[in-house]
This record gives structure tokens, sequence and C-alpha cells, in this order.
């Protein structure tokens, strides 16, 4: 506004002759406003949030390195999401906004990841006010209220996204969520260059789901049971049967994903393999360290980690070689096993190296 004004004067008083002198010292005020109004944007931006690169900063390295030191036995994500995230951002205007599924059992690392990719792209990470987690059983619990809740998602949508195009929404539970609300979702994810006057093609949406979990998890035991290594594993061999899982799925879900499969919406189903007890050995590592029993990871011995593996339950019952809950629940695990640990007392597991020792 400001900065059309100057120019507009500037235009007006150049074009009446024999003041070219005013002209002169209106451009220098020009300028000095232009340079006045940059400077309180930025200045701004540096107090309140802004829809810009400090506060979107987009680190894809950030998110390299942190997928791969802390997401455990994901290969197959760690690959696809650096992918799709890196081909999403490379470019500030992008065909249309990027949109994954997430698939997998519990504690396999949706939720994890998710805020792994807020942290990296988002200042604030979950608490960005650009990052919007929403959740099925929490926004949306009442069947009845469907109607209700489609124009609430709506105005959710279309006001943030007003806001700043590159906000990003994570949907968790989608298996539960209403079929219907995926009519009012969609058109934000396709390839329209603008929706009234808003531009979607820069956003993120994450869908988080169990569906396909268990086909997952069986093309896995088949792979293990061949005797092959479980990196050898390859996207083509799950991709389509998480895809047919998800579709033919009893529950209203399959709705949800055969309408957005056939339309093209979503860039990639992202498969999370059942996770093996030596990731959750390092699940347990990573707890003891970071719930400060211990300092450093050789410091912890092996004991303490097959006690809290031993408080967990895997699947299937013969071959026993998935952990049935992930690694959900292992930093409870933890702490009950180390306070178990210090009422017992030190003496009876006969080693050194415990909290008391370390702190
Ligand atoms: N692959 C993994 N690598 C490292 N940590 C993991 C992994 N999977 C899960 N975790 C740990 O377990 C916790 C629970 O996982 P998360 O919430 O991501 O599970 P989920 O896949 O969303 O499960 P659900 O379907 O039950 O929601 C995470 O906060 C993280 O600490
Ligand atoms: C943005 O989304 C959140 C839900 O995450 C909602 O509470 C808020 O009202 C939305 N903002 C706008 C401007 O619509
Ligand atoms: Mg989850």
């Amino acid at each position: 506004m400001l900065k059309r004004t100057f120019v507009l004067g500037l235009v007006l008083l150049a074009s009446t002759p024999g003041i070219a002198f005013s002209a002169g010292i209106s451009a220098g005020f020009a300028a000095l406003g232009s340079l006045a109004y940059t400077s309180f944007d930025a200045l701004r931006c540096k107090i309140f949030v802004c829809c810009n690169d400090v506060w979107i900063p987009s680190n894809i390295e950030g998110l390299s390195r942190e997928l791969a030191e802390k997401l455990h036995g994901q290969h197959l994500v760690q690959r696809t999401v650096i992918g799709h995230v890196k081909g999403h951002m490379r470019t500030s205007n992008p065909p249309k906004a990027l949109v994954l599924s997430f698939h997998g059992l519990t504690g396999v690392g949706k939720n994890f990841v998710s805020r792994i990719i807020a942290e990296n792209i988002y200042k604030g990470g979950l608490r960005s006010p650009f990052v919007h987690l929403i959740s099925a059983t929490k926004e949306f619990p009442h069947e009845g209220m469907v109607e209700f809740y489609k124009a609430q998602l709506k105005s959710w949508i279309e006001g943030n996204m007003t806001r700043c195009g590159r906000s990003m929404f994570i949907f968790d539970e989608v298996d539960k969520l209403p079929p219907l609300l995926l009519d009012v979702i969609k058109p934000y994810m396709d390839y329209y260059d603008e929706l009234g006057g808003v531009n979607y093609r820069r956003g993120i949406f994450l869908f988080l789901s169990n569906s396909g979990g268990s086909a997952i998890a069986q093309t896995v035991l088949d792979h293990w049971q061949s005797g092959k290594k479980r990196v050898s594993l390859e996207l083509s061999e799950v991709e389509g049967k998480v895809t047919r899982a998800a579709v033919n799925s009893d529950s209203h879900q399959g709705l949800w994903h055969s309408q957005l499969i056939s339309n093209h919406l979503i860039t990639a189903f992202i498969p999370f393999l059942p996770l093996e007890k030596s990731h959750v050995k390092k699940c347990i590592t990573d707890a003891l360290i970071d719930r400060k029993y211990f300092k450093k990871r050789h410091t912890i011995p092996s004991e303490v980690i097959d006690s809290v593996l031993k408080e967990l339950t895997f699947t299937p019952t013969t071959e026993q070689i998935f952990s049935s809950t992930g690694c959900k629940r292992v930093s409870e695990k933890v702490d009950y096993v180390m306070m178990d640990r210090e009422v017992v007392g030190k003496e009876s597991w006969n080693m050194p190296g415990g909290r008391k020792d370390e702190m």
C-alpha cells in the first residue's frame, strides 16, 4: 500500500513539466519510504511469526540426518519421505500439494516421522501456527455431526491456507474419519491453479492410518521366512499390497482411499514396517538416555535392555519376531523397570553403572 502511493506520487509529479526538482526530492522520499517499509516488515517478522523462510526454514538436510539417526527399521520410509519432501520443496511452484499417506501397525513411527518432518520444515515444529495436527477421534467424534464438521474443516483449511500457503495438515487416525469429510479436503489436494484466489499447491497433507498394516506385516514375514534381509525389501513389493488393502478394507476408510487413488491425489503411500527386536532395543536405549537413566549408550548393561524387552509381547506366537506395540509404551516400560531396579537394589543386578553411578 505504502509503496504504491509513493510510486504513484512520483509518477504524477514527474509527468508535470517544470517541477523536475521536486520530483527528485519525491523520488528520494519514495526510496526512503520503501526502505523503511521493507525494514519494518523485516523487523516485524523477526518478532512475530510470518509465512516466510525465517519461520519455515525447510531444512531438508536436517530432515535427512534426523531420520537417519532417530528412525529405526524403516528404510522404505526414510528413502521415500526425504525424496518426496525434497521434490516438493525444490520449486516455489509445485504442480500440486504434497499428499503422503502413512500406513502401518501401531507404534511403528507414523506420528514420530510426522513430528520430525514438522520440526525440520517449520520453526517450532508441531507448535508452529502453520502446522495443524487434526485427530479424527478428537476433532470429529460424533457421527451425526458430519455436516457441521464439513463446514468447520473447510473453514480451517481455507483460513489457514489463506494465511500461509505453506501450511501443513496432519490427519491422524484417518481410519476413523467420517468418509464424507473427504469431499471437503479433496479439492485442496488437486492440480488447480487457484481456488477462490488461494494457491493450495504448496501445502502439505499427511494422512496417518493403521489400514494396510497387517498386509505390510505379512509381506515382511514372508520376506523374513524366505531368508532375505529386511533392508532388501523393495517399495514395489509392498506398495501394491498396501494400496489394495487400504481400498478393500471393510471399514469406511476404503472409500476414502479409493476416491483419492482414482483421482491421483495421493502423492505416495508410505509403508511402515513392523518393528523387530533389534529395533525395539534401539528404542529402549534411546529412552534410557532420553530419560536420563544413563549418559552414554555404551554404559547401558544389556541386562537392563533385556528386562525392558521382556515386558513387551512379540508376534506371531510361534516365531516371535515383531513387537505387537512397536516402540510404543517403551518409555513407560523403561520407567517401570528402572523403578523396580531401584527398589530391589543394585546388588541383585550384579553389575556396575546404574543411574546413581552415572549421576
Ligand atoms: N521406527 C521407530 N524408530 C524410533 N522410534 C520409534 C519408531 N516407531 C516408534 N517409535 C517411538 O515410539 C513412539 C510411538 O510411536 P508413534 O506414535 O509414532 O506410533 P504410530 O505409528 O503413530 O502408532 P499408532 O498407529 O498407534 O498411532 C514414538 O514417539 C517414538 O518414540
Ligand atoms: C486453523 O486450523 C486450526 C485447527 O488446527 C483452527 O483451530 C483454526 O481456527 C484455523 N484458523 C483459521 C484462520 O481458520
Ligand atoms: Mg499415531
